[in-house]
């Protein structure tokens, strides 16, 4: 048993003395004293009561000689929280150039395979208190959602934020001819009906994602916004004229399609890694032939968005095939069954017929020629691009070129 002072001044209960009280009695053992010096009979007077409650109990209360009474509590076997003790406090967490990065959360860099299933919202490196409501968290295997580098993917985002309110030349686009306008309109529409399907994939998986995956719903939660701003800006680039794009059944066959498959990897390899790539071209494209400042700056910041968004889906893929190859078969069993849902599905006319106008600039029959021909490049720079990025996802080059065949007419 140890015996120790606290000189609690002018403090008294409910102007901090309880807060003084608490922190010195939580580094006492069972049955040690506390004694405490406050500086008027009414405190002495309001001690117990305040002890009995909290676990402990006043053994002895006598005036001093300078008017203040010592009152002794002795501390008792009763925990603020419940559980064990806090375990040793770790090493500071590192700073690269004044720089908290999230890769740098967790100090000892381990990431849990498995995530109790039962879990809750525990922060890294906080101790969870048992006694809280149990969760079921769908997906709480490290190796079923992770990618080496999704903490810098989360960071980036948070860095590359903008704003499709002002950092868009909107003004340019209220210049373009009526006829080219009309195919900007039905292109724009076109992005953004698929923009939509981009956010409720990532989103429909947020709520089943184990919270000890700190970075992944980091990830997911960046996914999410930057797809409410590729709807934003491109719905808004839709509107400027005042022209009404078709929101297309074909597309909808296509995303209802992406959005039914239940797999968080086959959904990446749908969405992130062919859908959002294939995206990447087609922006670029938008971007290279946009009649306006406007149509090309919406274009130049979504792809930036989705290039970390197709990195994402490439660098989990290849992840999770690497540790289990027996994967790749389950993936391409996916793609197979999306595909056979799509069978009847042809990319709209509507759709091809907008970029081949924006592509040539006019309706003179030479530009016509040429804006076909550019689509023409375009649909085989994306098939080519993707076989590209299935290679890097961890496919072989039969399997890549396979799964590309398999992917919707639709692009996403
Ligand atoms: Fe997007
Ligand atoms: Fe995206």
């Amino acid at each position: 048993m140890s015996v120790s002072r606290l000189d609690a001044e002018h403090l008294d209960l409910g102007s901090g003395l309880e807060v003084l009280l608490q922190a010195r009695l939580a580094g006492l053992g069972a049955g040690d004293l506390l004694e405490v010096r406050v500086p008027s009979r009414s405190v002495a007077l309001e001690l117990p009561a305040w002890a009995r409650m909290h676990g402990h109990a006043v053994v002895d209360d006598a005036e001093t000689a300078a008017g203040g009474h010592l009152v002794t509590i002795r501390r008792g076997a009763t925990r603020r929280v419940l559980g064990g003790d806090q375990p040793e406090a770790s090493p500071p967490a590192r700073l690269r150039d004044g720089a908290f990065h999230s890769s740098d959360m967790r100090v000892d860099g381990l990431v849990p395979q498995t995530a109790a299933r039962d879990g809750g919202f525990a922060p890294i490196g906080s101790v969870p208190e048992p006694g809280a409501p149990r969760f079921d968290w769908r997906l709480h295997r490290r190796d079923g959602v992770w990618a080496p580098d999704v903490a810098e993917l989360a960071e980036q985002a948070s860095g590359a934020q903008w704003d499709a309110s002002d950092d868009i030349p909107w003004e340019a686009a209220r210049a373009v001819p009526e006829l080219l306008e009309g195919a900007v309109a039905q292109v724009m529409t076109f992005i953004a009906q698929n923009e939509y399907a981009a956010l409720y994939v990532p989103a429909r998986f947020l709520p089943q994602m184990h919270p000890s995956y700190t970075e992944v719903v980091m990830w997911l939660a960046s996914h999410v916004h930057d797809e409410a701003r590729h709807i934003e800006v491109f719905t808004k680039r839709a509107l400027i004229g005042g022209y009404h794009g078709f929101a297309l059944a074909s597309t909808e066959l296509s995303l209802h399609s992406l959005l039914a498959e239940p797999d968080f990897t086959a959904a990446a390899l749908l969405l992130n890694v062919l859908g959002e790539g294939t995206f990447l071209d087609l922006l670029r494209f938008v971007e290279r032939h946009a009649p306006d400042a406007a149509t090309a700056a919406a274009a130049r910041l979504a792809h930036r968005d989705e290039r970390r968004h197709v990195h994402f889906g490439i660098s989990h893929v290849r992840h999770v095939v690497d540790g289990d190859p027996q994967r790749r078969a389950m993936l391409v069993r996916a793609a197979e069954q999306r595909a056979a849902k799509l069978t009847e599905l042809t990319l709209s006319p509507l759709l091809t017929e907008g970029l081949t106008i924006m592509a040539a600039g006019s309706m003179r029959p030479a530009a016509l020629s040429e804006g076909a021909a550019a689509v023409r490049t375009l649909m085989q720079t994306m098939e080519r691009n993707r076989i590209r990025r299935l290679r890097s996802a961890g496919f072989d080059a039969p399997t890549a070129r396979y799964i590309s065949e398999l992917h919707t007419p639709n692009l996403m």
